[in-house]
């Protein structure tokens, strides 16, 4: 067995590593026993994640003096909410999960932010393993220690900081992943390329054949540019205070608002996002910021990945220009984006309407 890749991630109050292999489900006991005193814990997954992970990560707890709880929930973005944090924690409580037990979330980026914001408020914070088993939670939602749940009137509105005591990924549970679903999760590995490592564009495109075949060794060497790249910016900024951790917005102007005007579920995230990846480069590509270039080598990277570079037939260009003034990132009424660099990192620009016209025509 190959030892994991260690990823330090230096913030506080809660330093700890993001560990990424293959066949690390087994030895989850082990490696969560290195970081939090065995004790009553939570398995919080979903039903899909449940039947396929579940047993393998009780009995590798129950090995190292763990006493796990399983709490499934029903899969889909539907269980991020209150309703479903108020059942977990009726569940920790009957179990007598104390200060000093551990919430361990299995699954991709829905478990994870709501098992992990239930570990944020129960107690006032207990310790949170992250086990995550999407590409866009090794990648991206797993990392950084961003919990929360959505409201009706929004997504992601009720939320805490709180950082996991340790990331284990264990790739090998990716092949059950839908090719499609692999391929939207790279996405967000592209992203972090363009972030900072283009050379790697290419290699992603190379690889193409081997990540959507979900081979390990492939996928590994994918999540682990991914990781590091969020490893790297949220550990200069934790708290999303100094602009940095805005950088990871790159390509969800756009994303954002063709997943509300397509309505919700029409497109992956993923796939809205190498939409608006593309739309970033030729923006930053047609005002000189970066060169023209890039946007052949983005484009051509999702296509090796079969996702999407342009809009969908009939999508109202001017609906997803109106609907990218509300992003969060506008500051009165003035539309910004994280626009792709000469020099290969990113920066926000204020964008006028004709200027995203003209790169989504
Ligand atoms: N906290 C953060 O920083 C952050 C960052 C990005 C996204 N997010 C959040 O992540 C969520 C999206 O995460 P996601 O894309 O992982 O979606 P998800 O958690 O809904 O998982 C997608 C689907 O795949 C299934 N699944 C998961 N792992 C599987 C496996 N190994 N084999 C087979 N099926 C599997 C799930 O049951 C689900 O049906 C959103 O709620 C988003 O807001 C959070």
């Amino acid at each position: 067995m190959t030892a994991p890749r260690v990823f330090p991630v230096n913030v506080e109050p809660c330093p700890h590593d993001v560990l990424l292999g293959d066949g690390l489900l087994d030895r989850i006991g082990e490696l969560a026993a290195q970081v939090t005193a065995p004790a009553v814990a939570a398995v919080v997954s979903d039903d899909n994640v449940a039947a396929l992970y579940l047993e393998p990560v009780l009995r590798s707890l129950r090995e190292h003096g763990f006493d796990p709880l399983a709490v499934v929930v029903p899969a889909g973005e539907g269980s991020k909410c209150v309703a479903t944090c108020e059942l977990l924690w009726a569940r920790f409580a009957a179990a007598g999960i104390d200060r000093h037990g551990a919430v361990f979330a299995l699954g991709g980026g829905v478990v994870g932010d709501l098992a992990g914001f239930c570990a944020a408020t129960w107690m006032r914070g207990v310790a949170v393993v992250q086990v995550p088993t999407t590409v866009l939670a090794m990648a991206d939602a797993a990392i950084g220690g961003k919990t929360g749940v959505n409201l009706p009137g929004g997504k992601n509105l009720v939320g805490a900081f709180h950082q996991p005591h340790r990331v284990i990924a264990d790739v090998a549970t990716l092949a059950t992943l839908s090719r499609r679903d692999v391929a939207a999760g790279l996405a967000e590995v592209v992203k972090c390329a363009l972030l900072e490592d283009r050379a790697a564009l290419g290699r992603l495109a190379a690889a193409a054949a081997d990540l959507l075949a979900a081979r390990p060794a492939a996928l590994l060497d994918a999540v682990s540019l991914g990781a590091a790249v969020k490893v790297g910016i949220v550990t200069e900024d934790p708290h999303e205070r100094s602009g940095r951790r805005a950088l990871l917005n790159l390509g969800h102007t756009v994303g954002h608002a063709l997943e509300s005007v397509a309505g919700y579920g029409a497109l992956r995230h993923g796939e809205a996002v190498a939409i608006g990846l593309v739309a970033a480069a030729r923006v930053a590509a047609a005002r000189g910021l970066a060169p023209e270039g890039l946007v052949g080598d983005v484009a051509r990277t999702f296509e090796a990945l079969e996702l999407p570079v342009a809009l969908p037939p009939g999508t109202d260009h001017a609906a997803i220009v109106a609907a990218t003034r509300l992003d969060k990132k506008s500051r009165g009424g003035v539309r910004r984006m994280v626009l792709p660099l000469a020099d290969g990192g990113a920066a926000l620009h204020d964008v006028d309407d004709a200027e995203l016209l003209a790169a989504l025509a």
